[in-house]
């Protein structure tokens, strides 16, 4: 089963084409970090803008690039939740638009859900065991720039909300972080650049500085509003260099999602975790999970940043199951669970 995955929630363009669920025919972005590093974080007009200008050319860049044609493809995917409204609207009337005119039907994925799917990309020997039922339930845990989640899967399309932030996500906190430490947007990369120089400078220097926020608390949700507020003092007080500062917030977001994928493994006993969203990108983090008592999987880095092979990756499971949403009905903030159900954001 061939799918086209569109995907603008937020800032950047990403168009893929992928076979069966994991393996990519082919895959676009285009990076708006350019246009958003001189505001300092994303202007949603600017970023619909520029979605706008490059979602055809990608288009037809990947199925150049894939020597593949529409008539081939089974279905269009296209995120529609969580994002900024008018990113959105560019991916979903684009989807629309080509599934008026090509007679193709449309999965509404859900983010969150592809983000945690994207393990499976260019992974064959993970796509198959996990077929079987017998190797779930699993935990997700998402964290990227607006979102930091538990859910409990039980199967692919069956899921339940086990936790999730109060208020900043992982992503946000590194964000806000860099911009109090004078670094770039997107402020993950950054910090983890600057603390991984510190770290290898440093080998045995202390990381527990700053608060695990919520770590002694049995919810299962994140809240990194604090953590903020002592990167804030820490600045302001001048006493450590911004290299070690660096390292210390990283440290104190990665131990905190950690802290709670262990709390959500003890409660639920799940049979594996999948990390995804921007955040899992995180090196440090995916170091630090050797750890952890379960089989744990991450996308491969460039697939845990937003992008469009994940959208057509986990649309496959709809389209296998036929749940497809109408053209006409295919809306912003709203997508379909496995039975058909719709959710809305
Ligand atoms: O999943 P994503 O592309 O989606 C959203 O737009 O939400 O995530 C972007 C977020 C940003 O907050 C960025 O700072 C963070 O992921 N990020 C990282 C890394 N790469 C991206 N955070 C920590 N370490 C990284 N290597």
């Amino acid at each position: 089963m061939i799918i086209l995955g569109i995907e603008t929630a937020v800032d950047d363009t990403g168009v893929a084409i992928v076979k069966d669920g994991w393996k990519i025919i082919s895959t676009a972005i285009h990076s708006q970090i350019k246009i958003h590093a001189k505001t300092g974080g994303v202007i949603p007009e600017a970023a619909a803008r520029e979605h706008l200008k490059v979602v055809i050319p990608l288009l037809n860049l990947v199925f150049e690039e894939g020597k593949i044609n529409p008539a081939e493809m089974d279905a269009i995917a296209v995120s529609t939740l969580p994002g900024l409204l008018g990113p959105l609207l560019i991916g979903v009337e684009t989807a629309r638009t080509l599934s008026l005119v090509w007679q193709k039907p449309v999965v509404a994925v859900n983010d969150w859900e592809s983000h945690a799917l994207a393990v499976f990309l260019e992974n064959e020997k993970l796509f198959h065991k996990f077929k079987s039922k017998s190797n779930w339930p699993v935990v997700y845990l998402i964290v990227s720039g607006g979102t930091s989640a538990l859910f409990l899967a039980k199967y692919f399309g069956d899921y339940q909300l086990i936790g999730q932030t109060r208020d900043d996500a992982a992503g946000e906190a590194f964000d806000k972080s860099a911009r109090l430490l004078g670094l770039s947007y997107p402020g993950g990369p950054a910090i983890s650049k600057l603390a991984d120089e510190f770290i290898s400078k440093n080998p045995s220097q202390k990381l527990n500085l700053l608060p695990r926020p919520m770590l002694q608390n049995k919810s299962l949700d994140f809240s990194f509003s604090g953590l903020k507020t002592a990167v804030v003092r820490e600045v302001k007080t001048d006493n450590i260099p911004p290299q070690e500062l660096a390292a210390q917030t990283q440290e104190a977001i990665d131990d905190t999602l950690i802290g709670k994928a262990l709390q959500a493994v003890k409660k639920y006993q799940p049979q594996a975790i999948f990390v995804g969203g921007g955040v899992a990108a995180n090196k440090r983090l995916r170091e630090k999970m050797n750890d952890f008592p379960i089989p744990f999987y991450f996308p491969p880095p460039k697939f845990c940043v937003d992008n469009a092979a994940m959208t057509a990756g986990s649309a496959y499971y709809y389209a296998k199951e036929k749940v497809f949403t109408p053209w006409e009905k295919l809306n912003i903030f709203e997508a379909r669970d496995i039975k058909g159900h719709l959710w809305k954001y």
